[in-house]
């Protein structure tokens, strides 16, 4: 076993790789890997770990702690990806006392389905360690309820959890030992990372952001998963602030599965209504995207109108799982219409539709149905579908026509 990382002298990397990991959370690919980052802090008198490993990873863990006695456990975030090793940290320190927000340490307990030595925390509590002092920063929903940042004053050291992380498991600690091309995967694998985990709260991260204007700019920014952030920590915050800003001009996706072509030709057409009306419209065939890449740019969306045939009485699956990876979070708000030729029944939009109300997106009543091939009408009423989500995106409630 190879001697800890020093982020500064007495702050120390004890995380563990999982190079092999390709699914995370049932949800996201994860092409480099990952890391479960953990983090021991000695101070003169007392020393913390801040956060564990996902389960199954506790030997090396374990081994990175070595023989120092721990007395703090702050849990940033409950998540088992790190709190999964918790149990084992406690076996082997069983003096130990978890410092978290209450829903931390509630989670906590729910998880080794006991309770446990803890130390609930607020906004301003601070942990005097002896000469090194952690100060607790709630921000709640980046993306669970319980999670807080760590912020070591003396060194300048912003234990962030999950925010500014990525699945990126890197051949090094740091992101200054990375190489350009290796540079440039982790800032891809952030903003996947952000997307997929941070976006559907970007108003709880840019208030969290807030949080930290507070606080003097981080040297090191020790995030849950991925290298830890030196030579990027300023540009990992204004990429954080960029993306959970959410202004700029609105986007619309219109999405499209086709067997023959005829829905594909109402899609082109409900584009150039929207195109026509000014909005910027991406144009997506679902049977030549990867799912999670459409499903990505429709998160990005203000309005998405998704067009599939039927097949025995439902959607084309691509269209059905376009929507499957949508959560009410990210959908509430957003403009939806479907469309779709059809053979000899045509439910399939009306199922895209009722699964769009389910997930609270705003939606636009009419249905553009047409069997077999869209005559010339079929393509204009296609176009005005377009016109109208373009006119519900620039103020107007969507109406039927
Ligand atoms: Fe990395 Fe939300 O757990």
């Amino acid at each position: 076993m190879a001697a800890p990382i020093a982020l500064a002298d007495g702050v120390h990397f004890v995380g563990a790789f999982d190079p092999e990991l390709r699914l995370f959370d049932l949800i996201m690919h994860t092409p480099w890997g990952t890391s479960y980052n953990a983090y021991l802090v000695r101070g003169r008198e007392k020393t913390a770990l801040v956060e564990t490993v996902k389960h199954g990873f506790e030997p090396a863990l374990l081994a990175g702690i070595g023989a120092a006695p721990i007395d703090f456990v702050v849990v940033n975030h409950a998540e088992p990806d790190h709190a999964g090793a918790l149990a084992a940290v406690l076996e082997r320190h069983p003096g130990a006392t978890v410092v978290g927000t209450n829903r931390a340490v509630s989670f906590v307990g729910e998880q080794l389905n006991r309770a446990v030595p803890a130390r609930v925390v607020k906004a301003g509590d601070t942990l005097d360690l002896g000469g090194r002092t952690l100060h607790f920063v709630p921000a709640p929903f980046l993306h669970w309820p319980d999670t807080m940042f760590t912020w070591l004053a003396e060194d300048r050291i912003l234990f962030s959890g999950d925010v500014f992380g990525a699945h990126y498991c890197a051949p090094a600690v740091f992101d200054d030992a990375l190489d350009a091309a290796a540079a440039a995967d982790l800032a891809a694998a952030r903003r996947v990372y952000y997307d997929a985990i941070m976006g559907p709260f970007a108003g709880h991260v840019a208030k969290g952001l807030q949080k930290l204007a507070g606080l003097a700019a981080p040297a090191v920014i020790a995030a849950a998963h991925g290298p830890v952030l030196r030579a990027t920590a300023a540009a990992a915050l204004a990429d954080y602030r960029a993306w959970s800003a959410g202004a700029g001009p609105k986007k619309a996706v219109v999405g499209h599965a086709s067997v023959y072509g005829y829905t594909k030709a109402l899609a082109e057409a409900v584009a150039a209504g929207l195109r026509a009306a000014g909005v910027a419209t991406d144009l997506l065939d679902l049977a030549e995207t990867d799912a999670e890449q459409a499903a990505r740019v429709c998160w990005g969306a203000d309005a998405i109108a998704l067009g599939s045939p039927t097949i025995n009485g439902g959607p084309a699956p691509q269209a059905a799982e376009l929507l499957a990876r949508f959560d009410p979070f990210r959908a509430k708000g957003k403009l939806f219409a479907a469309f779709g030729s059809y053979g000899w029944s045509g439910e399939g939009p009306d199922v895209l539709v009722a699964r769009a109300k389910d997930l609270k997106m705003q939606v636009l009543e009419e249905t553009v149905k047409v069997a077999f091939a869209p005559t010339a009408a079929d393509l204009g009423a296609a176009r005005g579908l377009g016109a109208r989500l373009a006119a519900a995106l620039a103020g107007a409630a969507p109406t039927a026509a």
